[in-house]
């Protein structure tokens, strides 16, 4: 069957151009499909876009599990797992144990074709794709939930393959937060943007990862995996909707925090210095009801941008609160102009500028302000609004967001990410036809037509027994204004 006999005859012409564009970005290994290309642009050098990421490829997994083409889902499972290295690494310089790459490629040799991966060592910068294993096993689970088929996650080479994964991530380590310690741009933001450390967007597919891994673990053999993931589970989330939330209450209280406490009654845990905190700009741009989850926390570390990912990402699968969710879904209606504006949606708000934008980013030149992950706009991040719009039964907001991109993206021929403060520019590096752009759109239009979809990548609220484990830790000092 073609993509093509997969679109409906009331198809707007942007949705048929849009599966005409995505056929063309199939990859085939050994005549199967198995993943898509990052972008299908000819007019511009290619550098890695010809191959297969794992991140861009979420959007595409789900479309076809939803249209019924789980085959090609299933292929890119089983052909990423191959790539997973499955003993320790003596070389420091190749990849560990467990991990997924960032992307892969088919190349052929005497007519035989093999696939080439990449785990951030050809990366410009070299950097770690940390969120592919987390979104891998996120993919894992939603083929499971779409086609009811247990049998492929029960094979003992992917129960082996989430295990190598659970193992990095819940491995002894030197820092004694819930949370996973990752180096900068380990994720969609893959450019130094200052997000080292314990960026949001890594802890929310972290704990959602957590919960696949749960439900596709079979016990036998992997009793000690589920144990650490049950001892984890409430603790990441507690601490997440604990110490990374800020609204007008929340930001009061930073505002009023002492600092130097030293020992167990410390209220400001994280010895956060008020004037690191642009205080006078949030009053104003917070809305009374509005709310978000920060960037970053640690050490006298408080980002107070809003990255886009890990806020709705944390709506999709349960880690925020049902209050919470609302107040992320508040803020981007009342600031829908800095959020949304003329493309659907920041990547984060606000830009760095200036010397911080210099000192942050290296002075990158594709980073400048308003531009490309520096708050630029990135289309694909409209499933993950449709799905939260939904989640939150606000999809009147997703409806909006669709409408506005409806009327540009197919004409401007599908670009990666658009530059400016209202997201006006098509962006200035920007590919067309980027695959997870049309992938964005079409994923985003199905799940408003068929709500039913949301499980695919929702969670539900954490089992009772899981929860009740978190009073046998001490969760540090439970703040006030942390909404219950
Ligand atoms: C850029 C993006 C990254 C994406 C890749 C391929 O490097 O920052 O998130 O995976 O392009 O589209």
């Amino acid at each position: 069957m073609q993509l093509n006999d997969l679109k409906s005859s009331e198809d707007s012409k942007e949705v048929t151009e849009a599966w005409q564009a995505l056929e063309k970005t199939i990859i085939y290994y050994q005549g199967r499909p198995v993943g898509t290309v990052a972008a299908y642009d000819l007019s511009v050098e290619a550098l890695n876009y010809d191959q297969c990421f794992i991140r861009d490829f979420v959007s595409s997994a789900l479309i076809f599990l939803l249209k019924g083409r789980a085959d090609i889902v299933r292929n890119f499972l089983e052909e990423t797992l191959k790539l997973q290295p499955k003993e320790r690494a003596l070389d420091a310089y190749k990849p560990g144990r467990g991990l997924i790459p960032a992307s892969f490629k088919v190349l052929s040799e005497n007519g035989q074709e093999y696939l080439e991966a990449d785990f951030g060592e050809h990366a410009i910068a070299r950097v770690t794709p940390v969120d592919s294993c987390l979104w891998w096993i996120l993919l894992l689970r939603a083929y499971v939930v779409a086609t009811d088929d247990f049998s492929l996650a029960q094979r003992p080479e992917f129960q082996n393959g989430i295990r190598l994964i659970m193992d990095i991530c819940l491995a002894n380590r030197f820092d004694m937060y819930p949370t996973l310690l990752v180096p900068d741009g380990a994720c969609m933001i893959d450019r130094r943007m200052g997000i080292y450390g314990h960026p949001l967007e890594l802890q929310v597919l972290f704990y959602a990862a957590l919960r696949a891994s749960r439900e596709l673990l079979i016990c036998q053999g992997n009793q000690d995996i589920v144990v650490a993931i049950d001892n984890r589970l409430p603790l990441l989330c507690a601490h997440i909707r604990q110490h990374y939330w800020i609204d007008i209450n929340r930001l009061n209280a930073i505002y009023r925090f002492k600092s130097e406490e030293y020992g167990k009654a410390a209220v400001n845990l994280f010895n956060i210095y008020v004037d690191s905190i642009p205080y006078y700009e949030l009053d104003k741009w917070l809305p009374k009801k509005g709310g978000y989850f920060a960037g970053n926390v640690g050490p006298s570390q408080l980002d107070t941008r809003f990255f886009a990912v890990g806020n709705l990402m944390a709506i999709v699968s349960d880690l925020a609160t049902e209050q919470q969710s609302q107040a992320i879904m508040t803020l981007i209606e009342e600031r829908w102009d800095d959020l949304v504006g003329d493309m659907p949606m920041k990547i984060c708000f606000p830009a760095l500028e200036n010397e911080e934008y210099r000192i942050v980013t290296g002075c990158d030149p594709k980073n400048i302000p308003w531009s490309y992950h520096n708050a630029g706009s990135w289309p694909v991040l409209m499933w993950m609004l449709a799905a939260a719009a939904i989640k939150t039964k606000r999809t009147s907001l997703a409806q909006r967001a669709i409408e506005i991109a409806q009327a540009r993206l197919c004409d401007d021929e599908w670009p990666e990410y658009y530059d400016g403060k209202k997201g006006r520019l098509i962006g200035k590096q920007a590919r067309k036809y980027q695959t997870w752009t049309i992938t964005g759109f079409l994923l985003a239009k199905e799940l408003m037509a068929n709500p039913t979809y949301l499980p695919l990548i929702t969670f539900g609220k954490l089992p009772p027994e899981v929860v009740s484990r978190a009073c046998e830790f001490e969760i540090a000092s439970v703040d006030p204004y942390m909404p219950r």
